[in-house]
């Protein structure tokens, strides 16, 4: 019977594989796609479908007992393994606005999930070919280079990531307000446009800290354990940890987590 650590190990070792042959499909949709809005300013293409059925059918030729919870809904790759104690949360490609507009970053994010606690990661940033990846208590690496969160002290040196709200707009001012308040504490604030890539960069120290809600769990699984494994902190903004289903994301290297969440606290009733 192979012990736990080992399944995981060549859980991430499947993963990274499946990410980066899913990145070739992603690649070449890329400038050919056909877009469809599912909801206001919430796209979707052949591209997101593609890569969702190959992961999909991917994991279950290596996993056949794991379920899956994955983005798109796909009426003909209905899952039925709902009680399995494995199970996968997958965003097919993370970005998706900025991938049909030929913008950098976009990732596919596969995460795997034991007894309800994320085990493994893996981001693949498409554009970029780096691919980030966890193992719990094994640590980061990207592209197979150990990697860690910034050792930035505070707010005032710290570059900040975020994602604007673009659907529900209905607490764009409290948003914006907070917006403020982080543009006037630190040395800047960025919006690259995927959530599961500012969670891996985060992780390997290019920004200090992110914040952003509305987001679903495919959208930061993956992310989440990528950044504790570099050796940041992740809460909503209440400061409770483990917020894969909070719908609000305070992620750091650590050392800023409470100054940047004092000034993110008003938002904590917003989830959209
Ligand atoms: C989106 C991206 C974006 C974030 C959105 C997500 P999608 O994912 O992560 O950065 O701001 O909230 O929904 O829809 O492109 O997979
Ligand atoms: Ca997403
Ligand atoms: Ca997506």
């Amino acid at each position: 019977m192979m012990d736990a650590y080992t399944l995981y190990e060549e859980a991430r070792e499947v993963a990274a594989r499946l990410a980066r042959d899913a990145g070739q499909i992603a690649r070449y949709y890329a400038g050919r796609v056909t877009v469809r809005e599912k909801g206001y300013n919430e796209l979707v293409t052949q591209a997101d479908e593609e890569v969702q059925r190959f992961l999909i059918e991917q994991i279950h030729r290596h996993f056949p007992e794991h379920a899956i919870l994955a983005e798109e809904n796909l009426s003909d790759m209905q899952d039925g393994r709902e009680g399995a104690s494995f199970r996968w949360i997958i965003d097919p490609i993370d970005g998706t606005t900025n991938f049909t507009h030929g913008v950098p970053p976009y990732g596919i994010s596969l995460a795997l999930q034991h007894e309800g606690r994320t085990v493994v990661g893996v981001v693949y940033d498409v554009p970029h070919d780096e691919l980030f990846t966890a193992v719990r208590g094994g640590g980061l690496y990207v592209n197979g280079v150990r990697a860690r969160v910034s050792q930035t002290e505070t707010l005032r040196e710290a570059l900040i990531t975020t994602g604007f709200p673009y659907r529900e707009v209905v607490h764009l001012e409290e948003y914006l307000e907070a917006l403020g308040r982080v543009i006037r504490a630190t040395r800047g604030v960025r919006r690259p446009g995927a959530a599961s890539v500012d969670l891996a960069w985060v992780a390997c120290g290019r920004f200090d800290g992110f914040f952003e809600t509305g987001l679903s769990p495919w959208d930061v699984a993956a992310g989440i354990l990528l950044v504790e494994e570099g050796g940041g902190r992740v809460t909503d903004f209440h400061g409770r940890p483990d917020p894969i289903f909070a719908r609000q994301m305070l992620a750091t290297n650590g050392r800023i987590h409470e100054a940047l969440c004092e000034l993110v606290a008003p938002l904590h009733h917003v989830y959209a």
